[in-house]
């Protein structure tokens, strides 16, 4: 590669979950370190960084067609740096196969990001997909921007090796952040206008720390003490594993006013027998078990999950079982998605690929069923007066939306701005949104 002058702007692209969606902004906050500023909308980027996702095919091809379309033919601008689980899984590949990608960095390694552009300056191409156990966050620039919901990783890893799943092998074993930083961090981002935020874990639920005190806590110790954190209104956390959920994380839900009524508690399949092919710790009736103790604590509480169609095996009564299994949850809203097969993983030679025919059909039937849901819990909370944290302007002037304590995008008109919690009256709903009224002025200024 040719040298090539220090880059002014920069633009991240970040892919998958929402620990991509931190991640992105902590590498954009390491790049404002140095000087370099987002690139205006509409305008190139002297620097851009493809932080991806590789969960499902789709999503980890696409990262080569973004390179294509970013590549000159003078072979100048931009620099490219491909981040995130599909650097970690295909880095070489990725630099055999896309000369003008420049650096390579995993997502446990991205704190090197500036050295790495230095190289990539002087025209040395650069990767680095090692795994140092959570030394990234102690190299990271403090927080000092971010948004009114704002995202915190606690937990980063996974040791539960679902035979369908990437995960694992991309984020690397089970970490917990050290409960110091945490609240040092929460600070920071409220310092900074953060209202609410949600901690994030590939198993967030698998988060265990030593509090001020220096008792073993679990998330709803942390949860409990961050109640306190002045400022901060509301907290969530996502994604949690059934296997992980304790006696006092349920009872959070009941008596922490701060922590909202959400959980996202995949699922994957409501047969049995396919859970086990899954490696899911759980069966249909434990998992049904666990939510009720949920509902229990907290009456109102939606609840949100994961679904994969056409698991290798899946005969169709099985299907059944999971449609089964939504009509008894009435998720409040969901995620589904087609078996994907994913390379090295143990699910991707098992006998009993089901075809795509097969596998459309059986989304479109669960989506239906789970759309159905959907609009129906919306339904039930029309009439319902309650606080919304505002997130952004609509695309009418004086428009606003703002989130639900249930996670729902609620639309009105009013004189508010972004970051205020505000009380809305629901007045109608939509399948993925509703329709409110204001009903008081801001409770809190941004
Ligand atoms: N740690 C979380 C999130 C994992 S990825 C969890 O355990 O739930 C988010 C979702 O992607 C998973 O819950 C699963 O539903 C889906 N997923 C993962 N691997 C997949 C694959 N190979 N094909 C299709 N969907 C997949
Ligand atoms: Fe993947 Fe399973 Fe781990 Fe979730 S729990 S990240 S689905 S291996
Ligand atoms: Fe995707 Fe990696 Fe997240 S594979 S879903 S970006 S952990």
């Amino acid at each position: 590669m040719k040298p090539t002058t220090a880059p002014k702007t920069y633009r991240v692209k970040s892919f998958g979950c929402q620990m991509n969606v931190y991640d992105g902004e902590r590498m954009a906050e390491m790049l404002g370190e140095r000087g370099i500023v987002p690139a205006p909308e509409g305008e190139e980027a002297d620097l851009v960084v493809l932080n991806t996702c590789h969960i499902r095919e789709k999503a980890a091809e696409k990262v080569y067609s973004d390179i294509g379309r970013l590549q000159k033919a003078d072979g100048t601008k931009p620099l490219i740096a491909v981040a995130g689980c599909v650097a970690q899984a295909e880095g070489e590949e990725i630099m055999a196969r896309a000369p003008a990608v420049s650096m390579v960095v995993g997502p446990q390694a991205y704190h090197r990001l500036p050295e790495m552009l230095d190289k990539a300056v002087r025209g040395e191409r650069a990767t680095d997909t090692d795994m140092p156990a959570i030394a990234k966050f102690a190299a990271l620039p403090e927080r000092r921007r971010t948004n009114p919901a704002s995202f915190l990783t606690v937990q980063e890893g996974c040791d539960k090796f679902c035979t369908y799943c990437v995960v694992p092998y991309t984020r690397g074993a089970e970490i917990s952040r050290p409960y110091a930083d945490l609240v040092t961090e929460a600070k920071k981002l409220v310092d900074a206008g953060a209202k609410e935020i949600t901690l994030l874990g590939q198993n967030v639920s698998a988060w265990s720390g030593e509090d001020a005190k220096g008792h073993r806590v679990g998330l709803a110790g942390l949860i409990r003490d961050l109640a306190k954190v002045d400022g901060l209104a509301r907290i969530r956390y996502t994604t949690s594993h059934p296997a992980d959920m304790d006696d006092d994380l349920i009872a959070a839900h009941g008596e922490i006013d701060k922590l909202m009524p959400f959980l996202h508690l995949p699922v994957q399949a409501g047969s049995d027998r396919v859970l086990k092919a899954m490696n899911r710790s759980h069966t249909a009736e434990s998992y049904l078990k666990l939510l009720e103790r949920f509902r229990a604590a907290r009456t109102d509480l939606a609840l949100s999950g994961d679904f994969i169609v056409g698991f290798p095996g899946e005969a169709e009564a099985e299907f059944e079982e999971t449609l089964a299994l939504v009509d008894e949850v009435a998720y409040a809203q969901a995620f589904s998605f087609k078996y994907s097969p994913r390379p090295g993983t143990p699910a991707a030679t098992m006998d009993g690929q089901v075809s795509k025919e097969v596998m459309d059909e059986r989304l479109q039937r669960l989506q239906a069923a789970l759309n159905r849901d959907q609009l129906a819990f919306n339904q039930g909370t029309v009439g319902r007066t309650c606080e919304v944290l505002v997130e952004r302007k609509g695309k009418h002037p004086g428009q606003w939306l703002g989130k639900t304590p249930w996670l729902q995008s609620a639309w009105f008109e009013g004189d508010v701005g972004i970051g205020d919690l505000v009380a809305v009256e629901l007045l109608e709903a939509g399948p993925n949104s509703l329709a409110a009224r204001l009903r008081q002025p801001a409770l809190s200024a941004a």
